[in-house]
């Protein structure tokens, strides 16, 4: 056992079986669908981690960096605004590794004192190595990770005291409007008047740029995207071709939103055996596997409002390619 174990406390809501459970319902409605689609959550196994971590090194993807330099800069800020909001708890919903929050514990750490990091994301196997990382490097913290779905567990969260939640990445932007509003929704159902949020998400700019990030020269993200295919099959038992789907990313002018397809090269039919019948797929057809939504910011501050959230401030990088919010619970 290692030192900081004492300090670590890990709450399971989502077992192997229910991710297997959710996985075979997304892919049963996803496929029979017109137009078919799966939903990026499943990107992520080991694999699809490490290849996401290459895609944030890539020149093209610009958000990872972007929001990095917003954070190294205003972390002091966000420690300030937060410590006269008496926060002792920060929430981080889809922690991963946890590895950028590093520079929000430093600055809380020190400005507030923090008492509680609550990192909540759906993979136990990351949530339980972050979370000794996290204890080992700060002593005085106390790590209440929670394993759990943003889109259903919300309300198990463990929130007491002042609180601050970070959902950082862009992540939001995998969601269309509705469920955007429902995540929000349920987060200000938790959270108590003063409550602190801290928002990032990728802005709208140049389409040549975005697409670019979205398709890299290198087919880093064409394997990310495949790499759903790999996922399916190993936990599905199907048959899938992943070098029979070709790499596709289209800027939707119109919803303001990234959408990234698998197409099909081919003609074919693909076995998986929790659906009746082959899955047929015309050549040419595309399967959507992710939206990202780049955002305006009337556009985040009509949402944030419209779910109980008031911006408090509004900071991006150097050239306004990405953006982190701060709102406060009204
Ligand atoms: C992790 C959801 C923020 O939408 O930019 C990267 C995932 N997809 N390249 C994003 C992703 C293709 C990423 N998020």
């Amino acid at each position: 056992m290692r030192a900081a174990a004492s300090r670590v406390r890990v709450d399971v809501f989502v077992d192997a079986g229910d991710t297997q459970r959710m996985l075979e319902h997304d892919v049963r409605s996803g496929l029979a669908d017109t137009p078919k689609h799966l939903p990026p959550k499943w990107f992520y196994d080991a694999r699809g981690s490490a290849l996401f971590d290459e895609i944030t090194r890539l020149a093209e993807y610009y958000p990872t960096r972007c929001e990095r330099e917003i954070l190294v800069r205003e972390a002091p800020s966000i420690a300030r605004a937060s410590a006269e909001g008496g926060v002792r708890t920060l929430v981080e919903l889809g922690s991963g590794t946890s590895e950028k929050t590093r520079i929000l514990l430093d600055a809380l750490s020190a400005a507030c004192g923090l008492r509680r990091f609550v990192p909540f994301d759906v993979s136990e196997e990351t949530l339980r190595a972050a979370s000794h990382d996290v204890a080992d490097a700060f002593p005085s913290l106390r790590v209440h990770a929670v394993a759990g779905d943003f889109e259903r567990h919300l309300d198990r969260l463990p929130i007491a005291g002042r609180t601050l939640v970070a959902f950082l990445g862009g992540t939001i932007g995998n969601l269309v409007p509705a469920p955007r509003a429902d995540l929000l929704q349920s987060l200000a159902k938790i959270l108590s008047p003063g409550d602190l949020l801290l928002l990032g998400t990728d802005l709208v700019k140049d389409p040549d740029r975005l697409v670019a990030a979205y398709d890299d020269p290198t087919g880093v993200t064409a394997a990310f995207n495949r790499n759903v295919l790999h996922v399916v099959n190993r936990a599905l038992g199907s048959d899938f071709a992943p070098d029979r789907f070709a790499h596709r990313a289209l800027w939707d002018a119109e919803e303001e939103w990234m959408e990234m397809s698998l197409v099909a090269t081919e003609e074919m039919d693909v076995h998986v055996p929790v659906m009746g019948d082959p899955v047929h797929f015309a050549a040419g057809e595309s399967m959507r596997t992710e939206i990202s939504a780049k955002f305006r910011r009337s556009g985040i501050e009509d949402e944030l409002a419209a779910s109980g959230f008031a911006m408090v401030s509004w900071m991006t990088d150097s050239r306004e390619d990405f953006a982190v919010s701060l709102a406060r619970r009204a």
